[in-house]
């Protein structure tokens, strides 16, 4: 496994390593590695030819208040991991390599990026682009994989590499969660051991949704009954409860059926979630 810490290297060390029509395959990560991003590498080791793993905290996806100092940073047991998974490339670029100065050009992700979760973080589906356009730019893989767990953000991807001409297949890995439910989160670890308790409540209210929906309940009532397992708990508070449709993340269309996403606070913890429906 090779370390690179700048484009430079990066570039050079892919070149080495693919050619001879060899499958590249790119998991983009912010590091704090858990078995959610394990599962991406291993679909990408089982895939591909050459995989890359990217580590980068991108600063231009977290707004001024959120937790960008405090985003766990655990570089040493990454690479370990890393290893362990067979990856090929480790790219873990320092912001100044990322984001040169005077830097000005950006990806806009339009109202998919400004919409649910987008409404919630200003900014950050844009910057959220943005890096994974450069990545696709430095690494050029030919398959790139992200996790379910972050739905709008899958959204967002396939709608980049169509609207940018990107010639990359998007792979999405299923949720990683927990015995319980809880979807697997690097922010996790900053929940109490109360909290963590309640955070099992985001699963369960999407579970809630999931029975309405198959008693044929409307989508008002799919999304009240989704609000009321979260609003009955102290110490939570609900940002959003909503079926959506699960490309565009407007209101759900006919044809198909819908994605539930929620969005709650456990204490100072965001934690969001989501669960595709489904007609069989
Ligand atoms: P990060 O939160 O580190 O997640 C990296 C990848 O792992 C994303 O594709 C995410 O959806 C996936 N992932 C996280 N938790 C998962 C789980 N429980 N099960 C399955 N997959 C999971 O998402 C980002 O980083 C960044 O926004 C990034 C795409 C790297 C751009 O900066």
């Amino acid at each position: 496994m090779r370390v690179a810490r700048t484009v430079a290297e990066l570039r050079d060390m892919v070149t080495g390593a693919a050619g001879d029509g060899r499958i590249v395959g790119l998991v983009p990560t912010m590091g704090a590695l858990h078995d959610g991003h394990l599962s991406l590498l291993r679909a990408a080791r089982s895939e591909c030819d050459v995989v890359v793993l990217s580590i980068f905290v991108n600063p231009l996806q977290f707004a001024p208040t959120d937790d960008l100092a405090q985003y766990p940073r655990t570089e040493a047991r990454d690479l370990e991991l890393a290893e362990m998974e067979k990856v090929d490339i480790v790219f873990v670029p320092p912001v100044t390599e990322m984001y040169r100065e005077g830097s000005q050009v950006s990806v806009r992700t339009g109202r998919l990026g400004q919409i649910v979760e987008g409404a919630a973080r200003p900014g950050h589906f844009d910057g959220v682009a943005t890096v994974v356009a450069k990545l696709f730019n430095q690494v050029r893989p030919d398959k790139a994989f992200f996790g379910q767990k972050d739905a709008q953000q899958v959204a967002v991807v396939k709608r980049l590499v169509v609207d940018l001409d990107f010639p990359i297949k998007i792979i999405v890995g299923p949720t990683v969660r927990e015995a319980d439910g809880l979807a697997l989160s690097s922010r996790n670890v900053y929940l109490s051991p109360e909290q963590r308790t309640r955070a099992t409540l985001l699963w369960r209210a999407l579970q809630r949704g999931r029975e309405v929906y198959e008693a044929d309940g409307s989508t008002a009532e799919i999304e009240a009954a989704m609000a009321a397992v979260v609003t009955r708990e102290e110490g939570m508070s609900l940002d959003y409860a909503l079926a959506v449709d699960p490309q565009t993340f407007e209101p759900p269309s006919d044809a198909g059926p819908p994605l539930l996403v929620i969005a709650a606070r456990v204490g100072a913890t965001r934690l969001i979630d989501n669960f595709q429906l489904t007609d069989e």
